[in-house]
């Protein structure tokens, strides 16, 4: 616009009188010269090269984000306090792991899904403790592994549950048999909530755990950077992570138990209680709290028997957002050491079936067509238009850097299983 000035001076400086046809003339030849610059300003911005690939993905899909996004008796009880956790040039950075923990649940698995976890953690450069409770039977080959990884390995007594929450007589299977397991010496919590004061009770234990803290899962989640070295802000205080913003607690994991339970409705952005970060301090207090707190829903039966592991998120997000935790800070995704990719992943998966459905009528195909944007076999294995992954199929921070702790990353199905493999994150 600044360079269209010029003209208008170089029009308007004959300061003599014009004859009316003249001056209409200039004001038409200007105004007309503002048009073509105007459109031509405009189309810079709109314009976008057309797509040779399928129909753009509608994405973030509106439908399964915010379900029953009725904000009726919503209450916000506690502003959040998003945090970018960016460096700041003077800000104090780690730049050894060596008295961190990274510890969680990890029972029943084959060994690849410890040589996923603890290969990447290792890989990325940590020399921090690693504790995982594992199955009193592990499958072969595991616990040489982890001896061999360094990997601290607590076993897991399951004992029958003290609260009933299944009826006599009732079908019980699957994941259901889960919630009706408890965890030794916790026999009145179920055993996704009993992870919590077990956890605490391997922390204390720890007297050389005096860094900073990871309780995550283990499953569905991969290291491709050291979360407490390589320049990672100095961790002060809790830090709990936010999903992706378009996942809101009104979804019915949340909604459900807290609106049952304590008869409010959150409506925030979803926190998820797969990954915690935290001083030594600030963990211990955290599983305790989660502890007291689970001890008073198993108390009260508008509260106890959510027949749905899963939960301890619905108490996780209660807790934070009527502001339990002291001095909690909360990371938007991608935004800190953590990067939950799950909402997204399934999303994009979700939108990529979909356009099967619309172009070949297969939604199964999915599973072998490359996402829009890729071949098979080439990297990246996503395709830039999701800003989500480098271009080596590496997982993005917000900033364009590699996502040090990447969670549910599952969530992509197989189609990520090739990079992975090729990755070199994880142990052959
Ligand atoms: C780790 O702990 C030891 C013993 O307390 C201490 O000397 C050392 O400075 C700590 N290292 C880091 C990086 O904090
Ligand atoms: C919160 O953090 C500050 C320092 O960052 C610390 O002095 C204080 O004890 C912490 N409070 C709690 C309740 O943990």
């Amino acid at each position: 616009m600044m360079k269209q000035r010029p003209t208008l001076h170089s029009l308007q400086s004959p300061k003599k009188k014009l004859p009316v046809s003249s001056v209409i003339l200039t004001v038409l030849t200007v105004f007309l010269v503002f048009l073509v610059l105007l459109v031509t300003w405009v189309n810079l911005f709109v314009y976008a090269p057309p797509s040779t690939q399928e129909p753009p993905l509608n994405l973030p899909l509106a439908e399964e984000c915010e379900p029953s996004n009725k904000k009726t008796s919503s209450i916000q009880a506690l502003p959040s306090t998003p945090r970018v956790l960016i460096p700041a040039v003077d800000e104090e950075v780690m730049t050894d792991s060596t008295n961190a923990t990274v510890m969680g649940m990890a029972t029943g698995y084959n060994i690849g899904v410890y040589k996923r976890f603890v290969g990447s953690l290792r890989k990325s450069g940590y020399t921090g403790h690693i504790i995982l409770v594992i199955a009193d039977e592990p499958a072969r080959g595991v616990v040489e592994y982890l001896s061999s990884k360094g990997v601290i390995m607590k076993t897991l007594k399951k004992v029958p549950c003290t609260t009933k929450i299944f009826d006599e007589g009732e079908k019980v299977s699957g994941h259901a048999m889960e919630v009706a397991t408890c965890a030794h010496p916790y026999p009145y919590l179920k055993i996704r909530w009993g992870r919590f004061p077990l956890l605490r009770d391997f922390l204390q234990e720890c007297e050389t755990c005096t860094g900073p803290v990871l309780v995550t899962d283990v499953r569905d989640a991969l290291f491709q950077r050291d979360p407490f070295g390589d320049g990672a802000p100095v961790v002060r205080g809790l830090q709990v992570f936010q999903e992706a913003k378009f996942q809101k607690t009104t979804h019915w994991l949340v909604k459900g138990p807290v609106s049952k339970c304590k008869g409010i409705v959150i409506d925030d952005v979803m926190l998820c209680s797969g990954t915690t970060i935290g001083t030594r301090e600030a963990v211990l207090e955290y599983l305790e709290i989660m502890h007291q707190e689970m001890a008073e829903w198993m108390k009260d039966p508008k509260c106890c028997c959510n027949k749905m592991n899963g939960d301890d998120q619905s108490i996780h997000n209660y807790l934070y957002y009527t502001g339990r935790f002291p001095n909690a800070t909360s990371i938007p995704n991608r935004f800190g050491i953590v990067h939950t990719v799950g909402k997204q992943a399934a999303e994009i998966y979700k939108a990529h079936e979909k356009n099967l459905v619309r172009s070949r009528g297969d939604k199964d195909l999915a599973k072998v067509v490359p996402f829009p944007g890729t071949k098979e076999g080439e990297e990246p294995w996503l395709g830039p238009e999701f800003d989500l992954v480098d271009n080596e199929g590496f997982f993005m921070n917000y900033d364009g850097s590699r996502s040090r702790v990447v969670h549910q990353w599952d969530r992509f199905r197989d189609k990520i299983q090739p990079w992975l493999q090729t990755s070199g994150l994880v142990d052959p």
